[in-house]
């Protein structure tokens, strides 16, 4: 099955997915290619909105180098050549399926089929990870990880956005946005500059996680947004 999807009416994204039944996809929620995953949830469409914000502020004010990680069903992927129009653009996921979404998504994009944990990188202006799972405690706690996450920093030269999914830790224990706004400033902020040298310069939050902009060497004012708004997300044509 295809399916054609319009990104805000702006980019025409096609997924590919070969367990072709639509009609079970609420029944296959949990272990459904992303793509279904994608069109399931009504957060995604509030995180493609906080993205393209990313994006808009990354701009194209210079010719960017990418490489991105968890490149999923290539949303982001999509997102990131409207916006930002890069030069070079590689997106790495560990899933094939994916890899396929992202070569019918964006043919001008270098798709790998790579593990986070084993992805050599490449040195770029900007790496972007959408990781699935992100926590201050993850990267405390697994040596590897946070040797790939290390690895980011060192190969990017201007830019690191990541996802950090520590607000769905906090919805767990009935905690809001404030003390998430709170723990970013008073441990998330300190940390990344004490541990890669980087300075935080904008967190887009929604629901259950939030997008961290890093920079290297500017001092861009902080900013935290509460992104509400969903990105307007239609599928405009399925066929079999
Ligand atoms: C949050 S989704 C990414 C969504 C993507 N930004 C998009 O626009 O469609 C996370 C992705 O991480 C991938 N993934 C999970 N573990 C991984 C790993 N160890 N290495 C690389 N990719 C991984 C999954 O296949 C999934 O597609």
């Amino acid at each position: 099955m295809r399916t054609t999807i319009s990104l805000g009416g702006i980019v025409n994204a096609v997924v590919v997915d070969n367990r072709a039944d639509r009609s079970v996809r609420a029944r296959i929620r949990d272990n459904a290619p992303h793509s279904h995953y994608a069109l399931e949830r009504d957060d995604i469409a509030i995180e493609l909105e906080a993205f393209r914000q990313v994006c808009l502020r990354v701009g194209r004010h210079r010719s960017w180098t990418v490489w991105e990680s968890f490149g999923g069903s290539g949303w982001h992927t999509a997102l990131i050549q409207k916006f930002v129009e890069p030069m070079r653009h590689a997106a790495c996921d560990i899933s094939s399926d994916c890899c396929s979404s992202i070569c019918a998504t964006c043919p001008s994009v270098r798709a790998m089929q790579i593990d986070f944990n084993d992805d050599p990188g490449s040195p770029c202006d900007w790496h972007h990870a959408d990781f699935n799972l992100w926590t201050m405690q993850r990267l405390h706690d697994d040596q590897n990880f946070r040797a790939s996450f290390a690895r980011m920093f060192a190969l990017a030269k201007e830019l690191v956005t990541f996802t950090d999914t520590t607000p769905y830790e906090f919805q767990k224990h009935n905690a809001g946005v404030g003390p998430y706004s709170y723990w970013v400033e008073k441990v998330l902020k300190p940390s990344l500059g004490a541990f890669f040298g980087w300075d935080l310069a904008a967190t887009y939050c929604w629901g259950p996680a939030a997008m961290h902009v890093l920079s290297r060497g500017t001092s861009a004012p902080y900013s935290f947004t509460e992104v509400k708004e969903p990105m307007r997300l239609e599928t405009i044509d399925t066929t079999s």
